[in-house]
């Protein structure tokens, strides 16, 4: 059997280097990989957890997808859909939610961080996490792409095909495993995990001066610039690191400690790595805005060869639980 690989990203706002790090440079290395099937999309269901606007949803899943394709998904390679599009995945999402004891997804991080950031505590952003079970499970999926938070709900989606399963007595739902990227953890410009909703993000379409601002503006401490710094406590570093080689890494750590330069030097060094590393997806998306049609094509053909997929499991899910 070849090995399923699938992950999604939310429509929620503006990819960041802290999706591309943690996630979306994965999923495009894993096409790579010999005898893999790759299931990428945009979790445009669960965004409406967070927005409440359509043409918001609309703007942000075109964007997704163009960000996508420009970083180098290959549609030929990899089936990339909206999660919209294969709707079996709420049916599945329900029958899981009914052998789920609600006690597992009290115990979910992510619900209880995004509420404590002032989330309305709705029903859909609780059941967030057994719909994402259902996007795995419905592919039978073997691996799931992810950054770090998201391991929680993949351990969460393993507790849940394994309640169904026995359940029903069968072993049709398949346990998929997470996988990190080797910087599943980035911090943002203030030093906590950048996401799209704190404020802190770094993101893909920045560039010019937007970009020097908010690279400008990343934390660090107040140590003169003479004296010696600590590089591995510090936030320009850690992502100076995600772009540099083993070599430019140990020339700059060593500039650290040895004092004399301050922290807007490195800043700079960290905006120019950013400049040329996505200046070839940046040349790509603008071409990509400019053909509308192309992106839809892709969405159109993925989604139907995803939606084959999802039908056959519902087929069997159906005849297994009793509805056929
Ligand atoms: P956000 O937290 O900004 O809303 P998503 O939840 O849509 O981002 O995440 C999409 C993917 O990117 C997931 O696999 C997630 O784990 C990964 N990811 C998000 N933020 C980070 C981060 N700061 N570091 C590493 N991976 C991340
Ligand atoms: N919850 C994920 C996130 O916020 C997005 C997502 C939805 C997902 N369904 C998924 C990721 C299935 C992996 C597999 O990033």
């Amino acid at each position: 059997m070849p090995v399923r690989i699938l992950s999604g990203v939310q429509a929620s706002g503006k990819l960041h280097l802290g999706n591309y790090f943690g996630a979306i440079k994965q999923h495009i290395e894993l096409q790579e990989r010999e005898g893999a099937e790759l299931f990428y999309f945009i979790a445009d269901f669960h965004a409406l957890t967070t927005i409440h606007d359509a043409k918001t949803l609309r703007a942000n899943v075109r964007d997704a997808a163009i960000d996508y394709l420009a970083l180098g998904l290959d549609p030929k390679r990899s089936t990339f859909f909206r999660q919209s599009d294969v709707p079996e995945v709420t049916e599945l999402a329900w029958m899981l939610s009914s052998t789920t004891g609600k006690g597992l997804l009290d115990r979910a991080h992510s619900y209880k961080d995004k509420v404590a950031k002032g989330l309305d505590a709705s029903l859909g952003l609780f059941y967030y996490p057994a719909l994402m079970a259902a996007d795995i499970l419905v592919f039978r999926a073997n691996l799931v792409p992810v950054g770090q938070d998201q391991v929680q709900h993949i351990e969460m989606t393993q507790d849940m095909a394994q309640s169904w399963n026995h359940a029903y007595k069968t072993d049709w739902l398949v346990r998929p495993e997470p996988r990190l990227s080797s910087t599943p953890r980035v911090v943002g410009t203030d030093g906590e995990k950048m996401s799209k909703s704190y404020n802190n993000a770094i993101e893909l379409q920045m560039e010019g001066k937007p970009l020097k601002k908010v690279v400008m503006s990343i934390k660090t401490d107040s140590t003169p610039v003479e004296d010696p710094k600590n590089p591995d406590t510090c936030n320009v570093f850690a992502l100076y690191s995600l772009f540099a080689t083993t070599g430019e890494r140990e020339a700059m750590a060593a500039r650290y400690r040895a004092g004399g330069m301050g922290y807007g030097e490195s800043k700079l060094a960290l905006l120019e790595k950013i400049e040329t590393y996505f200046a070839a997806y940046r040349a790509r998306r603008a071409e990509l805005v400019a053909s509308p049609a192309e992106v839809d094509e892709v969405l159109r053909d993925g989604a139907e060869r995803a939606r084959k997929v999802a039908q056959a499991t519902m087929a069997e899910a159906r005849r297994l639980v009793g509805l056929r």
